[in-house]
């Protein structure tokens, strides 16, 4: 079993699309195991994204991830991380695979609908990022 870390970004809940997010993640067999709405500061999403503080698109990227409430959820069963990254499709909606919820839903590059984790170490870090073990019900 494994455990991923999952946003509905700003534009995701914004646009009334957190129901179809989740939607999709129940009828893939992915488990809720905790789930919650907050919204973050710039601090906090600075802090959340410190590995891209090099890249260009940082200030932007900290200031749209603050912008609104988003939903965090951790994700887990078998191949969570994989499976979570199949459905979210490519980073660039315009490279996303048909029926992916970035190729369906994103407009931009930036304001993609979903964040997921891209790997065991990160996983680990963005879910201690936002939950402590007694918010993990699943
Ligand atoms: P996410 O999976 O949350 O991880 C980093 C985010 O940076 C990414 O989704 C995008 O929302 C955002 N981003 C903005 N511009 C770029 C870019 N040129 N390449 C990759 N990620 C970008």
């Amino acid at each position: 079993m494994e455990r991923t870390l999952s946003i509905i970004k700003p534009d995701g809940v914004a646009r009334g699309l957190a129901g179809e997010v989740i939607k999709r993640l129940e009828q893939n067999n992915f488990k809720i195991a905790a789930m919650k709405m907050l919204r973050m500061t710039k601090s906090q999403a600075k802090g959340f994204y410190a590995v891209h503080r090099k890249r260009p698109f940082f200030e932007s990227l900290t200031d749209f991830m603050a912008s609104g409430s988003i939903i965090v959820m951790i994700l887990e069963g078998e191949n969570a991380l994989g499976r979570y990254r199949e459905l979210m499709g490519a980073t660039d909606y315009r490279e996303a695979a048909e029926g992916t919820i970035r190729k369906d839903f994103a407009t931009d590059i930036e304001k993609n609908i979903v964040h997921g984790s891209d790997g065991p170490e990160t996983a680990a870090f963005e879910i201690g990022y936002f939950f402590n073990s007694f918010e993990i019900t699943g």
